[in-house]
């Protein structure tokens, strides 16, 4: 508890391309997915995402829906909102 350096929304959407770093939220949680970028299965839709939530993009890739890609979501946060 209180690990986390605390962001508002609009620090995340100062966030949304490589030069500046790609950043995420889920739930309260923010991500800097910039060193995933590359590696990404479903390739540079990811950036559809860059500086806001990935919830309405993962209700509509299912394939997101599935516990190793939370693990893997998961080594990539860097904050809380
Ligand atoms: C596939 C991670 C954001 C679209 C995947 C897979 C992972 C992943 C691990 C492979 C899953 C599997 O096959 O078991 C992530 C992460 C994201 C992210 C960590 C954000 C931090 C997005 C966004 C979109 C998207 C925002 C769309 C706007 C897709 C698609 C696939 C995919 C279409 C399927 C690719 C294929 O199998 O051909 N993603 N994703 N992803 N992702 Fe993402």
């Amino acid at each position: 508890v209180g690990a986390y350096p605390i962001f508002t929304r609009e620090e995340v959407t100062k966030h949304r391309t490589l030069q500046d770093g790609v950043w995420v939220t889920f739930g309260d949680s923010v991500y800097d997915i910039t060193d995933f970028v590359g590696l990404h299965p479903g390739g540079s839709k990811i950036m559809l995402a860059a500086g806001g939530a990935l919830e309405p993009f993962w209700a509509m890739y299912a394939v997101h829906n599935q516990q190793h890609v939370l693990e893997l979501l998961g080594e990539y946060k860097v904050g809380e909102l």
